[in-house]
């Protein structure tokens, strides 16, 4: 098998977050590639989304003592990875020596581990056991990465929750990445949908398969209490105390806004991409930007209202 591809380079473009700040803190610069570990696979990145864990890192936006605890993990003054970006979807151009399952030259897509980051630049090297899989032959490599992080965390969520067939779900905040997934794959589960998000998001929500729609923008806006089996807080502005009035006796309620942290497997990766293939699945992206406007990227994920997803198109030749 073929370690590294021939035309490898010795450096490469990247997104550097020089400090924490506003989208204007990030410069594009060249840097050495990253370090090729006998267990992981160097991808030539294609397509990378810019999502909500990248602003929130790069901006260290939460409140004290969140923040503090946020400098100690990310790094003090910048991020210790100032490379951002945790979804890839590319083609393998180099193998460590103990990889097994993946070639030079096949196409994947799939998240990084834990605070590797390090999408948002021409190559990331990610380890073989995470988050990847295979691209199927054809697709488009912007709609393959616009399923990752939204369709991981909305997975997880709710399969801690108990999600089921028949069960009446509301899923808070349905238009953005968690959202438009988690609302699609409730949808595919059976479940009984009730989608939330503002009024111009409306037939998208109910495109994507939303039995009912519910604009919290209205005035005197009131959700039903006592009708859900679960609550799926997917922007985790959701008062805790009201989101468990809307509960039926026995019901769950889930949030991505408190303490538990969504992990991601390649079993997740399988199942968004066979929905995706189906049918089933739709990639919700609302802008595709060129790397270099990577900054414009995260200022319309600073928004806080964007729909589904932001993509960067990373190689020249395959901008649209
Ligand atoms: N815990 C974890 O493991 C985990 C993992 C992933 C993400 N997250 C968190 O999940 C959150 C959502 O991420 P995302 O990428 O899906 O965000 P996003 O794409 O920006 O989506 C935001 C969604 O929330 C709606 N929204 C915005 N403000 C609202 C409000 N005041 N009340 C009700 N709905 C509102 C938006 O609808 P409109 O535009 O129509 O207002 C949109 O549907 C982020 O805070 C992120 O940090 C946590």
């Amino acid at each position: 098998m073929e370690r590294i591809g021939k035309n490898l380079p010795a450096r490469m473009k990247a997104a550097v977050v020089t400090r924490y700040g506003s989208p204007e803190v990030i410069r594009i610069m060249e840097v050495p590639l990253p370090e090729l570990k006998p267990n992981m696979v160097i991808v030539r990145v294609e397509a990378a989304a810019v999502n909500s864990a990248d602003a929130r890192t790069r901006a260290l936006q939460a409140e004290e003592p969140i923040r503090t605890l946020m400098r100690l993990a990310l790094g003090f003054h910048r991020p210790r990875q100032p490379i951002l970006g945790t979804v890839y979807a590319g083609t393998i151009a180099a193998i460590g020596k103990d990889v097994h399952t993946f070639k030079v030259g096949d196409r994947v897509f799939g998240a990084t581990p834990g605070m590797l980051f390090g999408c948002h630049a021409e190559y990331v090297a990610v380890p073989e056991e995470s988050a990847i899989a295979l691209v199927p032959e054809g697709k488009d490599p912007a709609e393959i990465a616009s399923l990752v992080f939204g369709g991981t965390t909305a997975l997880f969520f709710l399969e801690r929750a108990g999600a089921a067939p028949g069960k009446h779900v509301l899923i808070y905040g349905a238009s953005g990445a968690v959202g438009s997934m988690a609302l699609q794959i409730a949808h595919n589960l059976g479940m009984h949908v009730t989608g939330v998000a503002s009024a111009k998001n409306e037939s998208l929500v109910i495109s994507l398969g939303a039995d009912q729609f519910l604009d919290y923008t209205q005035p005197n806006f009131q959700l039903p209490l006592a009708e859900y089996d679960l609550v799926f807080d997917a922007v985790g502005k959701l008062p805790r105390k009201l989101a468990k009035r809307l509960l039926r006796q026995g019901g769950t309620y889930t949030t991505v806004g408190g303490a538990s942290v969504s992990k991601e497997n390649k079993q997740q990766l399988e199942r968004l991409v066979n929905w995706y293939l189906s049918g089933k699945l739709q990639a919700v992206i609302e802008a595709r930007f060129a790397f270099e406007d990577i900054q414009k990227a995260h200022a319309l994920v600073d928004s806080g209202h964007k729909r589904g997803n932001v993509i960067l198109m990373m190689q020249k030749e395959e901008q649209q």
